[in-house]
């Protein structure tokens, strides 16, 4: 247990009251940072030479602000979880559900082992269905050359497992695909998996008489699922103006539309993704492949539907389920060149891909509650507003402490629009200055 293994807690009461500095310093109280981790997450969240090695191109650096959403417990162990996201309120709503569930229910989670699926395509073969055979007659040598291209894989216990044939019609006529399902271990396994791929063509084209074209893994990686599942008493949702189990009736209604109707769906999968992704992308993940997975996993009856599921026990405990694909690593891409990926991945304090990619799907789950929750209670908007309207005070030009001025002064007009922000600014500006000079003025032109 993370408790075990830390001997700390993740429920940091009052965390988003902390400054930054102090907010760092609770985080390495939970993982001990050395002084270059903490000046990295200071100063120097991607260094330009270490850019220009990524991609190319490089012109500069894209930064994203990297918050730790508190109070989780997974599978009894306690986690400080990094979220790498532009939204304002994920964290912070992440972290809240996490807490109520953390006091009122539990969280749980496990995944299948990590299998990839590797694609191969073969056009015009003259029989099909013989040639089906064929590859699975050879499916030994099949596995044997495949794993010939990655001993290490080997090593550490994964490789290439198994081999299954689809014959499909398609508009260009019948099509042979094999299926190379591929143990990766703790690497998303893109590079294992394509070069094994790559690597078969030539022998599944003597076995077939035809022709390979695609040599690539899919993204739908329907055999390496991760489950979550969470258990939550209504009275976690008891609220000054809610009864919780009226909020549980109206999540439950909100589920009910996302199952019944793909436009419903759609937003409510973008709100277990706005939990999914900025964890995957602070841990130096491949966030499109992840996105592809979860959302053709969500069409895969064919009808795009929720990637949860809630409903509730004999005991009126509201219980919310997720399965989805989840292809994470802990090795390649940029999950060792980044460093503000290495330094994630040890806050986290996963131990392998699994564990990663268990933890991202419970952050989907409650991040998915979450926004339920508010949307079946006050709504949205209101803990958008102040962090909009901060956004929109520093897109008028607001520095420092008149961030906040400007911010506030909005908020209490309900009147959040860049003109607005613009004239108030005027104001505190000439206030400021007034005030240099001795005289004192109004901070509203109202
Ligand atoms: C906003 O980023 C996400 C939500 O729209 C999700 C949902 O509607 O369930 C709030």
């Amino acid at each position: 247990m993370t408790e075990e293994r830390t001997g700390k807690s993740s429920r940091i009461p009052g965390l988003y009251r902390l400054s930054l500095d102090e907010r760092i310093d609770r985080v390495s109280e939970f993982v001990s940072l050395t002084p270059e981790e903490i000046y990295q997450l200071k100063r120097e969240a991607l260094p330009l030479g270490t850019a220009d090695q990524m991609i190319e191109n490089v012109i500069g650096v894209f930064g994203l602000a990297l918050g730790v959403a508190a109070n989780f417990r997974i599978n009894g162990r306690d986690y400080l979880i990094p979220m790498a996201v532009e939204e304002s309120s994920v964290v912070a709503a992440a972290s809240h559900l996490a807490k109520a569930v953390r006091e009122h229910g539990e969280l749980t989670a496990e995944s299948d082992d990590p299998i990839m699926i590797g694609q191969i395509q073969v056009c015009g073969a003259p029989d099909p269905e013989e040639a089906r055979r064929k590859i699975l007659e050879a499916k030994a040598r099949i596995l044997h050359l495949a794993n010939e291209q990655d001993p290490v894989l080997r090593e550490v216990g994964g490789g290439a497992r198994d081999v299954e044939v689809r014959v499909l019609d398609t508009p260009r006529g019948t099509m042979v695909v094999v299926h190379l399902l591929v143990d990766v271990r703790d690497a998303m396994g893109a590079n294992a998996v394509n070069t094994m791929a790559e690597n078969l063509a030539p022998f599944v084209e003597g076995l077939t008489g035809g022709k390979v074209r695609l040599r690539i893994l899919s993204n739908l990686a329907d055999r390496r699922l991760v489950r979550v599942h969470l258990r939550v008493a209504p009275q976690a949702f008891d609220e000054h103006n809610y009864r919780g189990q009226d909020v549980v009736e109206g999540i439950l209604n909100a589920y009910a539309l996302a199952a019944a109707d793909p436009y419903r769906a759609a937003t409510h999968n973008k709100g277990v993704m706005n939990g999914i992704d900025p964890v995957v992308i602070a841990t130096g993940n491949d966030w499109r492949a992840i996105e592809a997975g979860a959302h053709a996993y969500a069409a895969r009856e064919g009808q795009y539907k929720p990637l949860t599921t809630w409903d509730c026990d004999e005991d009126g405990n509201l219980i919310g389920r997720l399965e989805l694909p989840m292809a994470v690593g802990l090795i390649g891409g940029a999950t060792k060149v980044h460093p503000m990926a290495r330094l994630s991945l040890k806050i986290l304090g996963v131990k392998t891909a699994s564990e990663l990619a268990e933890v991202a799907a419970t952050v989907g789950l409650v991040q998915n509650l979450a926004a339920m929750r508010s949307l079946v209670t006050e709504g949205i908007q209101k803990g958008h507003m102040v962090l909009h309207a901060r956004n929109v005070a520093v897109s008028a030009g607001a520095v420092g402490e008149t961030i906040g001025h400007v911010a506030n002064q909005m908020i209490r007009e309900g009147r959040i629009r860049f003109d607005r922000a613009k004239q108030i600014l005027r104001h505190v500006l000439k206030n400021a200055e007034r005030r240099l000079h001795g005289e004192e003025g109004k901070t509203s032109d109202e």
